[in-house]
């Protein structure tokens, strides 16, 4: 019987852990069944203009402490809205059929996509065409439904803490408040962790809208204790209530257009405004999705992508691994839809946040 063929891609934002995925689904698979595995370059890009690598043990090897994915990515490219650019508009088109073509050009027997809840979306759509599809969810933000954590988010979540860390000395020698714009759009969870880890002061999630008052009381009340700085931990999606997200840019045709930043800064201006404590702004931004990850997320990628190996030696296509209840699980694609799994509001870190003083700035 020839060998089987199985098509690797990671789409979306990138995060530490993606090569080590990479690594552990090809040596896998090249180990346990001798597969040929073919890696496509820039996510869904790659499968829609046929653009691919040969996943060799070679091409694999010693790249499990590399951040950034030996693939590439790309976070714009649906085949489903292929967005191009014609006389300076943005125009979309459908081109699974070129996806699907170059799957069946390279025989494959089936993909695996490496990727965060679009991925899985745009994933789900290609499986309803007919492709055999396993994916692996990936992201800083800990957003993907169907599991309880995605690799790269320990990784954020050790940066974001060791940031705040360093922000807390240099807040106390200067008596100033400290204010950490850290990701998450929609859901909390690098915030939530990091501010935990670190004692932050204030802790402003997307999912809680802040009341400025509430913030501003909280910087005054540990002033009026003795304690002339405060650190705030802000994600770049929380809002005021009845207020906005604060959007720093549009990226055309992208699956979601926005592009958060500046909460951070607005934050800091306002505190000092109103309370008279001259505050300082930083924005971490990439620094958080780069770099080597964590040992945790090599250990965890590492079993994921076996997982997903594992799934496709048996033929098991349409699943996600996941991690629910502390175990290596996994779950239908398709039921998983499209959403964004969000910090709920009864999460326990919240109350235990709430419980050692951390106002939530409701
Ligand atoms: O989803 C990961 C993430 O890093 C978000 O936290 C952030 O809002 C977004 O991606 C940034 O996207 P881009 O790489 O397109 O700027």
């Amino acid at each position: 019987m020839a060998a089987r063929r199985i098509g690797v891609l990671t789409g979306g934002g990138d995060c530490p852990g993606l090569n080590a995925v990479i690594r552990a689904v090809s040596k896998t698979l090249v180990h346990e069944e001798e597969a040929e595995l073919v890696g496509f370059l820039d996510g869904y890009e790659g499968l829609v203009l046929d653009r691919t690598m040969p996943l060799g043990w070679e091409a694999v090897s010693n790249i499990l402490t590399l951040g950034g994915t030996i693939l590439g990515t790309s976070n714009t490219a649906n085949p489903g809205r292929w967005a191009e650019k014609k006389d300076g508009k943005i125009v979309t088109s459908d081109r699974s059929g070129d996806a699907i073509a170059t799957f069946q050009r390279h025989k494959l027997d089936g993909l695996i996509v490496i990727g965060g809840d679009g991925s899985m979306c745009i994933a789900g759509d290609l499986i309803r065409k007919g492709l055999p599809i396993i994916g692996v969810p990936k992201t800083i933000d800990n957003d993907v439904i169907g599991t309880e954590m995605t690799f790269g988010f320990q990784s954020a979540v050790a940066v974001a803490a060791d940031a705040l860390d360093r922000l807390h000395t240099t807040a106390s020698a200067h008596h100033r408040v400290m204010v950490a714009e850290v990701m998450g759009r929609y859901a909390g969870w690098i915030a939530l962790h990091a501010a935990i880890a670190s004692g932050a002061d204030i802790l402003l999630i997307p999912e809680i809208p802040f009341k400025w008052e509430v913030v501003f009381d909280a910087c005054r009340a540990r002033v009026r204790k003795g304690r002339r700085f405060s650190i705030v931990c802000v994600a770049e999606g929380a809002k005021p209530e009845g207020g906005k997200m604060v959007i720093h840019r549009t990226v055309e045709g992208s699956p979601d257009p926005i592009r958060l930043g500046g909460v951070g800064r607005l934050m800091a201006g306002s505190i000092e405004q109103a309370t008279g404590i001259e505050s300082r702004a930083t924005v971490l931004g990439y620094v958080q999705r780069g770099g080597t990850p964590v040992a945790f997320d090599r250990v965890f990628a590492t079993s994921l992508g076996w997982r997903a190996a594992a799934l496709a030696h048996a033929g098991q296509w349409g699943r996600m691994v996941s991690w629910q209840k502390g175990q290596l699980s996994d779950v239908s694609i398709l039921d998983i839809a499209c959403g964004c799994r969000t910090v709920p509001l009864d999460e326990p870190l919240l109350a235990a946040a709430k419980a050692v003083g951390t106002s939530l700035g409701d």
